[in-house]
């Protein structure tokens, strides 16, 4: 079936749905999405979204900035730090009167916690900068934002996966959707695309992210030609549910609960002296590993399985159940532990890609050189840069609210200064590519399981908190080979609806090349940068590496080049917390 809007979002998270209800007054506004909305990943942002209100203590915007800049190692684009911070109040404030239901102080204000790396007068000490809904905020959004949607007439088309995107030279055209209830393909002509499409955290074995995070957006565009950044950066977030890497919001330790090792030593003191266990994620995610790997986890059946504790108990059975009652029933569900009188065995979780699809300030593609008109990106897909090496906390939220709400502005210009969407030439040749492949996927083969397990398991013995030369060659030869042999790969499910096989098969591929751009990117980066901790590279190199990479799908390889960073106000110093 043709259809045709003028604005189409792909992805029904925080940053797609703001981008939706922005762009929605400016044309036809549809949002294209694999799951329903209130069931995607911005629905597991816990702890809260970071602005300087000064709701219970002194903050400036430039303070966050500055922050962010820090966290995240210098390789921040410090211009759009800047929008970040600036924008974060207004951001919250609209939230809030759409009926955003925040935690509130006794005055009645938007109540205020701590996060890691969020400081007062450029790291003096920990703020008060988190704007939380309990340790549900990201589901928060969802709810209001969803609602908002439909109340501005913005058309959802629920359980259809893009599975292409059709250019024109570098001119957006239009898209190629599978209705996954009829097995339908669709071509979806447009003026201009969002993708909005999450993270990809499935690649690793342990991992916050939910099963669909399998990273189509940037895997669809990068075999389109379009480049991806700085892809050897993704955030290790240090407190996962041991084993299982279900989240364990850092709002915990924002409220004060501490980490301890097997000698119940609050061993973040010896790393981070001021910041203690509200460091960034980075650090604490490697002191963590440093503690299991020197013999200071608590002992599980193999040294992988090691973990520390995060111990909220002395906070009280109440603040446990009003300010962090998810996961309080997390652990309860899961591992039979009560937070408020015993601790929570943790240990680092795959949780957050700093790379992805590079955009401008307003959410166009561009990889600095040229812009693919009418393309855009937003939210954790998307490299704007404001995280650089390493994401803090609460700012993932506050990106896809900021460049979510900005990229729907921006296309919403575009769709009123632009003509209709142009035809594409060879939407139906694609059309009946896709429709003999998944018929092909379909006479069986291979079994995907484990190609899947094998590609989670090589990633994180050897991509993971810690990597080298070594592990990172081994890790591209493994990923090599099994990028070869996915086209043994068949499904067993021959079914027309709901074929979930073919759904996660395509989603396979898609995280194969993903973890190739990773990895290839980390090998080629001598140094280490926030979350890139090199143990044959242990120190930040500015002189080399102070510079985003642009990594390209080069058939069974990846080629490099680099981009400028923005370093207008602050000269990168080491990092002390
Ligand atoms: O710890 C957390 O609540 C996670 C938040 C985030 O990733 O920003």
């Amino acid at each position: 079936m043709l259809i045709e809007y003028d604005v189409v979002i792909v992805g029904s998270g925080g940053a797609g749905l703001y981008a939706a209800l922005e762009a929605s007054g400016a044309g036809k506004t549809a949002v294209i999405t694999k799951l329903y909305p209130q069931r995607s990943h911005t629905g597991a942002a816990q702890g809260g979204i970071g602005a300087a209100l000064c709701n219970v203590e002194k903050d400036r915007p430039e303070w966050h900035a500055f922050d962010t800049v820090k966290g995240g190692d210098y390789l921040v684009d410090q211009n759009a730090a800047f929008i970040l911070a600036d924008d974060a109040p207004r951001a919250v404030y609209d939230l809030e009167n759409r009926g955003l239901p925040f935690n509130r102080t006794p005055e009645g204000k938007i109540d205020q916690r701590r996060f890691g790396g969020h400081t007062r007068e450029f790291g003096a000490a920990a703020v008060r900068r988190s704007c939380y809904a309990a340790d549900r905020t990201g589901h928060m959004i969802l709810q209001t934002l969803y609602q908002q949607c439909i109340k501005n007439n913005v058309v959802f088309h629920y359980e259809w996966q893009v599975i292409d995107v059709l250019l024109e030279g570098t001119r957006l055209t239009g898209l190629i959707v599978l209705e996954l209830s009829t097995g339908e393909l669709h071509h979806v002509r447009a003026k201009s695309a969002l993708f909005a499409t999450g993270g990809f955290g499935r690649m690793f074995k342990v991992t916050s992210n939910a099963i669909a995070n399998t990273g189509d957006g940037p895997a669809l565009l990068s075999r389109a030609g379009v480049p991806l950044m700085d892809m050897e950066f993704f955030q290790f977030h240090p407190t996962g549910i041991r084993n299982m890497g279900i989240l364990i919001t850092e709002g915990v330790r924002g409220e004060g609960g501490i980490l301890l090792n097997r000698n119940g030593e609050r061993f973040m003191q010896r790393y981070a002296p001021t910041l203690m266990d509200l460091a960034p994620r980075d650090m604490v995610s490697r002191a963590i590993m440093t503690e299991i790997n020197a013999g200071n986890g608590i002992r599980g059946d193999k040294k992988m399985d090691d973990w520390v504790n995060l111990d909220a108990s002395h906070l009280g059975r109440e603040t446990v159940e009003t300010k962090i009652p998810d996961i309080a029933d997390f652990c309860r569900t899961y591992l039979g532990v009560d937070p408020a009188v015993e601790a929570m065995p943790v240990q680092p979780t795959a949780h957050y890609a700093m790379g992805g699809i590079p955009t401008d300030i307003d959410g166009r593609v561009t990889d600095g050189k040229r812009i693919w008109e009418g393309l855009y990106s937003a939210g954790e897909c998307a490299c704007v840069s404001v995280h650089g090496a390493n994401r803090l906390g609460t700012n993932s939220l506050v990106e896809l609210l900021v460049f979510g709400r900005r990229a729907g502005q921006s296309m919403a210009n575009f769709a009123c200064g632009s003509e209709a969407a142009k035809p594409s030439s060879d939407a139906e040749y694609k059309i009946k590519h896709w429709r003999k492949r998944i018929a092909k996927l379909k006479e069986g083969g291979r079994h995907s399981g484990s190609i899947y397990e094998s590609m989670k398991k090589t990633m994180t013995a050897n991509v993971g908190v810690y990597r080298n030369g070594k592990s990172m060659e081994k890790a591209i030869e493994d990923i090599t080979k099994l990028r070869n042999t996915y086209s043994e790969i068949g499904g067993q499910d021959r079914d027309v609806n709901f074929n979930s096989e073919i759904s996660s098969i395509l989603e396979l591929e898609n995280l194969l090349d993903l973890a190739l751009h990773t990895t290839s990117a980390a090998l080629v980066r001598t140094e280490s940068r926030g979350a890139h901790s090199r143990e044959d590279y242990p120190d930040r190199d500015d002189d080399k590496w102070l510079k985003h990479t642009l990594s390209y799908l080069d058939g069974d390889s990846i080629r490099l080049d680099s981009k400028q960073v923005d370093v207008s106000k602050w000269e990168p110093k080491p990092r002390l917390y």
